[in-house]
């Protein structure tokens, strides 16, 4: 009798950390809601690890259906059904047909104007093709990530990010490429002020939806938005901080006024950030050049950037405002990590469990516990 060795099974599993990234030309309104494909193009920069999400993505014969786990909750509905559209646009790639486990951790607040769906989705492309032994370019995994939320494209990449809108149909050519690694401008700060908790009421993808279908100020936006992306991309590579600043204030200031524009109206912005936007001009105007310039998302919370030398100053006024309550203060990062060290994945790769994990304020780390 002959014994055939039984081919030995890989483990298909991979974990990444990838962080969110802030825009300084904001995405806000898509051509194609299906494929995900904004009106116009957008420029970020990616954060460092002060504001991380960890991933694991597993696929195996031992699971009978996707299940997804979230900040340690177990996913359900809409939001699981999220998750496994990505992971069979993965399957479908690969040519595999497994069932997967999905672990993510967010180690700074989710769905709160943040950022985590950027960091989340672009972790979960990455992850997910690394665990199928998918190599795919830059160019490739921020496509994936594009199909998942529009910012995450950007996430895919560190340093100064650009997404380019694309022409195709298909697009295939809507992606994000790199403006400068994070060594050209490595001073580069973003101090962010948390105003509030929670979660916020009209989602990105909604509010965004409303705008293009009822704001007539949109149209402006659109037409004016290459000028301002070819500002900021010139202002980046001269590293010129007073003309970044300033359209990045001006940019944020228009992407706000269109929100309102929205009918009904799309408020993100609290008394808060509305005093934090007249602080930064006054800071500007006492110290008789741009130093400081904020950009605000789809929440209350500012993101005020600036150089390395300014953050004193930029803290102090923010800590002078009642209601910000806390300062986060991000470097430019270089991108998706992943993490090798089998104690590191969020799942046993060999049980095939989901571990106990928790993000640690202290420390800014992510603990896998034994
Ligand atoms: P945010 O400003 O934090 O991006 P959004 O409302 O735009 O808020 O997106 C939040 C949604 O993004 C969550 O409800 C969830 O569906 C998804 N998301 C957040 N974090 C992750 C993650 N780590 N992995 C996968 N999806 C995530
Ligand atoms: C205000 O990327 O979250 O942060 O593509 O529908 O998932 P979907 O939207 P999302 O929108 C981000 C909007 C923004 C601006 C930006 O990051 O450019």
């Amino acid at each position: 009798m002959i014994l055939m060795a039984k081919p030995a099974k890989r483990t298909l599993i991979a974990t990444v950390e990838a962080t969110p990234n802030i825009a300084l030309v904001k995405y806000w309104g898509k051509r194609n809601e299906e494929r995900i494909l904004p009106m116009e193009g957008s420029i970020s920069v990616t954060m460092d690890e002060q504001l991380k999400t960890r991933t694991t993505v597993m696929f195996s014969e031992k699971f009978k259906e996707d299940e997804a786990w979230l900040d340690n909750k177990k996913l359900e509905g809409k939001e699981l059904g999220e998750i496994t559209k990505q992971l069979d646009v993965l399957r479908k790639r690969a040519g595999v047909g497994l069932k997967a486990r999905f672990v993510s951790i967010n180690g700074f607040p989710t769905a709160a104007g943040l950022a985590s769906s950027a960091s989340g989705l672009a972790a979960l492309a990455c992850a997910g093709a690394k665990a199928l032994g998918l190599e795919l370019s830059e160019h490739e995994l921020s496509v994936l990530a594009r199909m998942g939320s529009g910012s995450a494209c950007r996430s895919v990449l560190g340093g100064f990010v650009e997404w380019k809108r694309g022409e195709r149909e298909d697009g295939s050519d809507s992606h994000a490429v790199q403006i400068a690694p994070v060594e050209h401008w490595p001073e580069i700060r973003n101090v962010i002020a948390l105003v509030g908790e929670g979660r916020k009421k009209v989602s990105s993808r909604a509010g965004m939806r409303q705008t293009v279908a009822t704001s007539p100020l949109y149209r402006e936006r659109i037409r004016t938005l290459p000028g301002t992306i070819k500002t900021v991309r010139e202002a980046i590579l001269k590293r010129d901080l007073p003309t970044l600043l300033e359209a990045t204030m001006r940019e944020s200031n228009n992407m706000h006024a269109v929100m309102l524009d929205t009918w009904p109206p799309i408020t993100y912005l609290n008394d808060v950030s509305k005093e934090i936007i007249h602080a930064t001009h006054a800071l500007n105007e006492s110290e008789g050049k741009t130093i400081a310039g904020y950009t605000f998302d789809a929440g209350p919370h500012a993101n005020i950037y600036t150089t390395q030398e300014h953050v004193p100053k930029v803290r102090k006024m923010l800590e002078g405002i009642p209601g910000v309550a806390k300062v986060i203060v991000c470097g430019p990062g270089s991108g998706p990590k992943y993490l090798a060290g089998k104690q590191e994945h969020l799942i046993d790769p060999v049980t095939a469990e989901v571990r106990r994990h928790h993000y640690d304020a202290k420390s800014n780390k992510i603990v896998v516990e034994a």
